[in-house]
């Protein structure tokens, strides 16, 4: 089958360890199901990858992606989510030690077919396209965690998210929107800053700028960056929910800050399949769709890498099997 996968990894230049090419079909284990892909969403993970981070050289070659959509053996319309736990795993899968997201243990869902335990299987809605659909069991389930189950506060507070074009971020502005949070972005460039008012912001700063009144969460994905604005930026008792570092570790903690302001610092990871099944069904409910910059057929994906590590992409690249 085709696939797109990683065949060695380059801290420097991760498109060098990008492959598109054939891979042996998967076998389906007991208690797995087959499901045969139609679309399938990038993510900033996949380039991580590429890079090494959490794939070590013993498991290559590894097909990449963690998102997908498609039709099992059954004919069912399915979302396949992401996060393998452990089989004798019970409750909160992303607190499973031994859990992992597709293609750092298990083949991704860039190629014709993925194999995953039947668990994971989860209705597709009807209302969402395939391409939609794929995009909701990362970066849209983990803005629904963070949002939703992370971050402690209601609808009505205001939310700062730090960058406006990331999958994570506008999955954030359009989920918090559609809640009835008051969502206020910062973006490094006034196009992907108006973008994200048009997705359903209130408000949108350059990155870093003094903000005109603190706000009762922060969610970060940005990491070095942003970390300190993010905690110049709470009221005291506020939330900074932190679920990814793209541009490195934070240098300074802030740590005094975080103790006399009385700050919570909250991880998040992914999320449960219940939660991927309510996104789903909140989707529907409220209208809201997954924004998508481009959609490509699985063959082109290179180009989809390379935009995504350019920083281009405002929301999310998609690829395609027919
Ligand atoms: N823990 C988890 O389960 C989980 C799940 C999903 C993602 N993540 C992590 O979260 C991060 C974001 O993922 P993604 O898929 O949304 O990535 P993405 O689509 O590449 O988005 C990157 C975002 O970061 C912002 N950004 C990057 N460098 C910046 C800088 N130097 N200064 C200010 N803003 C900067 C961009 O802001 P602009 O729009 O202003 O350019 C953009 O909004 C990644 O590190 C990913 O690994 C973790």
């Amino acid at each position: 089958m085709i696939a797109v996968y990683a065949a060695r990894s380059s801290e420097e230049d991760p498109l060098s360890a990008l492959e598109i090419g054939e891979r042996p079909a998967p076998e389906v284990p007991e208690g797995w199901a087959r499901v045969r892909l139609r679309a399938a969403s990038l993510n900033h993970h996949d380039l991580w990858s590429l890079r090494g981070v959490g794939l070590p050289q013993d498991r290559l070659p590894m097909v990449l992606g963690c998102d997908g959509a498609g039709v099992d053996d059954e004919g069912n319309e399915v979302v396949v989510h992401a996060v393998v736990s452990d089989p004798s795993w019970r409750g909160d899968e992303t607190l499973d030690p031994k859990r992992s997201l597709l293609s750092e243990r298990y083949q991704g869902t860039f190629a014709d077919a993925v194999v995953v335990p039947r668990r994971n299987l989860v209705p597709k809605p009807s209302a969402l396209s395939f391409e939609e659909a794929s995009c909701l069991p990362t970066a849209w389930l983990t803005a629904y965690r963070m949002l939703f189950t992370r971050s402690g506060v209601a609808p009505g507070a205001t939310v700062l998210v730090q960058g406006a074009g990331g999958g994570v971020s506008t999955a954030l502005v359009a989920l918090g929107s559609a809640a009835g949070y008051r969502m206020w972005v910062t973006g490094r460039e006034e196009v992907r800053r108006a973008r994200a008012l048009e997705l359903g912001a209130d408000q949108a700063f350059d990155s870093g700028a003094r903000l005109p009144e603190r706000v009762d969460a922060v969610m970060e994905t940005v990491g070095r960056a942003t970390w300190s604005h993010s905690a110049r930026s709470l009221k005291p008792g506020g939330t900074i929910v932190v679920c990814g570092a793209t541009s490195g570790d934070a240098t300074a903690a802030e740590l005094q800050r975080v103790f006399f302001l009385q700050l919570r610092v909250v991880g998040s990871t992914m999320g449960t399949r219940d939660e991927l099944e309510r996104l789903a069904q909140m989707c529907t409910v409220t209208g809201v769709r997954p924004v998508i910059d481009q959609v490509l057929p699985l063959e082109q994906a290179r180009d989809g890498f390379a935009r995504l590590l350019q920083g281009d992409v405002f929301g999310k690249v998609v690829f395609t099997r027919s």
